[in-house]
């Protein structure tokens, strides 16, 4: 599942509309039901405006019902071991667990993994505003 999950993602990453700084990302979710959403980054001539793979996978995630995030695999075709940006490890946080695992490739599979608590400690969490 692991290596299926690593495939995905990078396969997503070659949908990547990346012009402006030419660093495509793929990423995939999986869920514990077996689903598996992908998003590759998206951006915008307004540079602020464009967004992560992360946050594209995210998306379909949230659109087809959620569930339970059990791994999530990003990679990117010019850096090994990408890990998500500030703003995506608070927008996986949302929707996965601290024990949730995050899956650190190069261009052949996953070389580390480690979980959504090592990337995002002592993060914010919404439960007071509810
Ligand atoms: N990017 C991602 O898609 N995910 C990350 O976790 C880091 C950065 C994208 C955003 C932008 O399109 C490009 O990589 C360069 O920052």
């Amino acid at each position: 599942m692991k290596t299926d999950l690593f495939t995905t993602a990078r396969e997503a990453m070659t949908h990547a509309y990346a012009p402006y700084s030419k660093f495509p990302v793929g990423a995939a979710l999986l869920t514990d039901d077996g689903r598996v959403f992908s998003g590759a980054n998206i951006e915008v001539a307004s540079y602020p405006e464009g967004w992560c793979a992360e946050t594209t996978a995210l998306g379909h995630y949230v659109m087809a019902g959620g569930g339970r995030i059990m791994e999530i695999c990003v990679v990117a075709e010019k850096m090994d071991r990408i890990t998500p940006c500030g703003g995506c490890r608070q927008r996986l946080a949302e929707f996965a667990d601290a024990d949730t695992k995050l899956h650190m490739c190069d261009q052949n599979g996953i070389v580390e993994t480690v979980t959504m608590g090592d990337i995002l400690p002592f993060g914010f969490k919404g439960d007071t505003l509810k």
